[in-house]
């Protein structure tokens, strides 16, 4: 059978230089992994959810062993409600909440249901790879905008639109992850916040607000959300259980406006009908015995030692004049080398996983449009601290030889 001939448009996606590369070469055996973005297991909240899992299946296995409604459990969207005020000071009803299989799926519905091929989708640049790729399989075409310290440049937003608007036209969505972004770590400023939100709403443009570490701040004081600062119906949330419970929960929802709301529960229910009940039982326990809210405040302790370790390993082993996003919160920071003859990060990856025995995410697989050869992501959340500091070595010294 020829089934390269057979491979539908969405299919021929790259994704060589993504996710599934990513994680190959950090499993192999030996290599200190910076790259994949996973929560360390010691964060997990392990013998809890062990005893909720024990008593669930006691009281309640038939449901939870059962297919379950297509938008999520009614308890479940309503705690979610109530943790959106809590957390995000955003006021959203139980029925504007969808459970999704992830925030990922949650992502893939809103693009099912907004994009047709061509559409323009507006990013951060760089940007999170799994966005990128899911834009890509619906055939969007990606505006990127450039960030610094404090996040996108939303002034170099306003003259895109502006730019767009006299070429006739209107993107679809602009999508963005205001804290602790994945790759860059950095935090979209308040004010930053306020501007994005009301040049999105007079170009008519809604936000999609990622915000899957969010809750993860270690340092520097907090910003409100998105959706917090909407008055209109122009900010669709992204939530995940992944970073604050368990990412093998595939658990996340989407906080919608009641007209979209509706479509991506229509669209979920030919996609997987609903998401694991299994899963929505114990993250809905988790949630209410305050074992997430617990799990936070150990992951935000581990994090902040871990990207400390991190930093002390930049300053002391990286080439002079590289430069890296001091992280107050997440998983990650973005190093920026000074460029020079031969450094590719993307080339050196190979050899970086095979001769250093450490792996990274290359600069490149953030953009859409191929940029990042002298940029890196570093992943601080998984590796123990001893790890950190012999991977920033091996990584430093690694890096030194191109500068020599
Ligand atoms: C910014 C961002 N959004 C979404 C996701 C996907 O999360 P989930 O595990 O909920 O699908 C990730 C996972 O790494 C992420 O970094």
């Amino acid at each position: 059978m020829e089934w390269e001939k057979l491979f539908a448009p969405a299919a021929q996606v790259d994704s060589g230089s993504g996710i599934i590369e990513i994680l190959r070469l950090s499993e192999e055996p030996g290599v200190i992994s910076l790259a994949g973005g996973f929560p360390a297991a010691e964060m997990f909240s392990l013998t809890e959810v062990r005893e909720i899992a024990d008593r669930i299946l006691a009281t309640k296995g038939e449901v939870a062993l059962q297919y379950g409604p297509t938008p999520g459990f009614t308890p479940l969207r309503e705690y979610l409600s109530e943790r959106m005020k809590k957390s995000f000071a955003a006021q959203v009803a139980p029925e504007e909440i969808v459970i999704t299989s992830g925030a990922l799926q949650g992502l893939d519905l809103i693009c099912r249901v907004l994009l047709t091929p061509g559409d323009i989708v507006i990013t951060e640049a760089p940007t999170y790879v799994g966005a990128l790729q899911t834009f890509s399989g619906f055939g969007a075409q990606v505006e990127e905008i450039p960030t610094d310290d404090e996040g996108m440049q939303v002034d170099l937003l306003a003259e895109r639109l502006q730019e767009l608007e006299k070429r006739g036209a209107q993107p679809k969505f602009i999508y963005v992850i205001p804290s602790f972004q994945n790759p860059g770590g950095t935090t979209l400023s308040t004010v930053r916040r306020r501007l994005l939100v009301d040049l999105a709403a007079s170009y008519g443009v809604p936000i999609v607000e990622d915000s899957a570490y969010a809750e993860l701040r270690f340092a520097g004081s907090s910003k409100p959300s998105l959706k917090s600062l909407d008055s209109g119906e122009g900010v669709v949330f992204l939530g995940t259980f992944s970073k604050i419970l368990s990412p093998g929960l595939r658990l996340g929802w989407v906080a919608a406006p009641p007209a979209l709301a509706e479509k991506i529960i229509s669209a979920k229910q030919t996609n997987d009908q609903c998401s694991s009940s299994l899963s929505q039982y114990l993250a809905l326990e988790c949630g209410r015995q305050g074992i997430i809210d617990r799990q936070i405040e150990n992951s935000k302790e581990i994090l902040k030692k871990r990207a400390a370790a991190l930093v002390a390993g930049l300053a002391q082993y990286f080439p002079q004049g590289t430069h890296w996003v001091e992280p107050e919160g997440g998983f990650f920071t973005w190093v920026t080398l000074p460029p020079t003859q031969g450094l590719d990060t993307g080339q050196l990856l190979r050899r970086a996983v095979v001769e250093e025995k450490v792996a990274y995410v290359a600069g490149c697989s953030f953009y859409a449009h191929g940029q990042g050869s002298n940029q890196l992501r570093l992943c601080f959340s998984y590796p123990p601290l001893e790890n950190i500091l012999l991977g920033t070595e091996r990584l430093g010294k690694f890096f030194s030889a191109f500068y020599r």
